[in-house]
């Protein structure tokens, strides 16, 4: 089900059965790139995209699995603002501005386990893990001395939108709304295209398998754009099937911040990732058993979804140039015992590798994106349109041209 608001584009039947979106290509090609090649290399349009996509919506923190305890702190950056990702005594995650309320010191930079307390370094004030500040010694110049209660309430660490989802935490940066019911309507209504076409799933069921982190050095764009090209599959990754089986994946545009892909005919004709079958991801309907999905979440989520395995891309943009990716796999919680150890490790491993194939070809996009040609590339029509409509995003999102 797509949102009622956003008329799905125009849908072109190739000559191969598949669908392709009405994009923003034209039937024959430009000679001109939708992002300028200087956004995939530039310090400024680095900073630009921080501030114009990165901390202007929902995005991609981190994964739930990363704090999985009651007192685990996990520091990462979004939007280039340092943040803490933070498990409550109450079950809640929470997110908060990385930075002390005295003098602004960033409260860790590692991940840690806390007992009930996260201390700064500096003058020990102290914070509970719902963010309140719970002592700041000597404030009044003695042992004894205690913050009003009227003025603590206002040093408290300061919170960040955020939402839990399918095992991963979204922020958006940009509201000051951080009451959870209201993040979780927001979220809801933002996400709400793939949440409905994937509401036969039980995401509250996953287990988390497996996690690797991949540093490329590539701008984060062009691992979105791989993730989106389906032309590239049966070159790169031919172990996945029969080109006819790789190539058959028609476009889906759900909303202007997801796009991607599926296979209109399943896993039929493609190679099996395990010898025994894994558990279904909750009681997925009979007609959905086949269903594979591929979506960029805008701008950092990147989906893929079968009836038995889900997994996540989520990446952080370090520097115009460098992209730390961190990828998990998950399975249903049926699959989480010993009987499944060895079809999770060939599962992940097949998408380790297929992961491990695309790394050489992202540098070497990164390195064209120095030529001059890189701003008269041609995308094609018939294969680039998904793309496309990333790049079309970006560059409404950022401003350029
Ligand atoms: S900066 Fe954190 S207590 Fe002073
Ligand atoms: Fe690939």
């Amino acid at each position: 089900m797509s949102d009622p608001k956003y008329p799905l584009a125009q849908r072109l039947i190739t000559s191969t059965g598949n669908v392709v979106v009405d994009g923003p290509l034209p039937e024959r090609p430009t000679g001109r790139a939708l992002v300028p090649a200087r956004a995939y290399t530039g310090v400024e349009e680095f900073r630009l995209e921080e501030a114009r996509i990165f901390a202007a919506g929902w995005v991609w923190a981190g994964y739930a699995h990363w704090v999985a305890e009651p007192g685990a702190v996990h520091p990462v950056t979004i939007g280039g603002k340092p943040l803490l990702i933070v498990h409550g005594d109450d079950g809640r995650i929470r997110v908060f501005h990385n930075a002390c309320r005295h003098r602004g010191m960033a409260l860790t930079e590692e991940p840690m386990v806390v007992a009930r307390r996260i201390q700064c370094a500096y003058h020990c004030w102290s914070y509970q893990l719902d963010g309140a500040l719970a002592a700041a010694p000597f404030y009044g110049r003695d042992r004894r001395s205690k913050v009003d209660p009227a003025v603590a309430d206002e040093l408290g660490l300061l919170a960040v939108a955020s939402h839990v989802w399918a095992g991963l935490v979204f922020v958006d940066l940009s509201s000051v709304n951080t009451d959870p019911q209201a993040c979780a309507d927001d979220f809801t209504h933002r996400l709400g295209p793939i949440l409905n076409r994937w509401s036969h799933i039980d995401f509250g069921r996953i287990h988390f398998a497996e996690e690797r982190r991949y540093d490329i050095d590539a701008n984060w764009k062009l691992v979105v754009e791989n993730f989106l090209d389906f032309y590239h599959l049966p070159f790169v990754h031919p172990q996945v099937g029969p080109v006819t089986a790789s190539l058959d994946i028609d476009d889906v545009a759900l909303h202007p911040d997801i796009m991607g892909g599926t296979y209109p005919r399943g896993a039929a004709g493609k190679a099996d990732k395990t010898e025994r079958p894994l558990p279904w991801l909750g009681a997925v309907p009979a007609d959905r058993l086949e269903q594979q999905d591929i979506f960029c979440v805008f701008p950092n989520a990147l989906l893929f979804l079968e009836a038995d395995w889900f997994q996540v891309i989520g990446f952080h943009p370090l520097a115009p140039d460098r992209t730390v990716e961190h990828m998990a796999v998950f399975v249903d919680s049926a699959a989480a015992g010993a009987e499944f150890a060895s079809a999770r490790t060939q599962l992940t491993d097949a998408l380790w590798r297929v992961n491990e194939q695309d790394l050489p070809i992202l540098h070497r996009l990164q390195v064209g994106r120095h030529s001059p040609a890189s701003d008269l590339t041609n995308l094609v029509s018939h294969w680039d349109q998904i793309g496309a409509l990333f790049q079309q995003r970006v560059a409404q999102r950022a401003g350029y041209r």
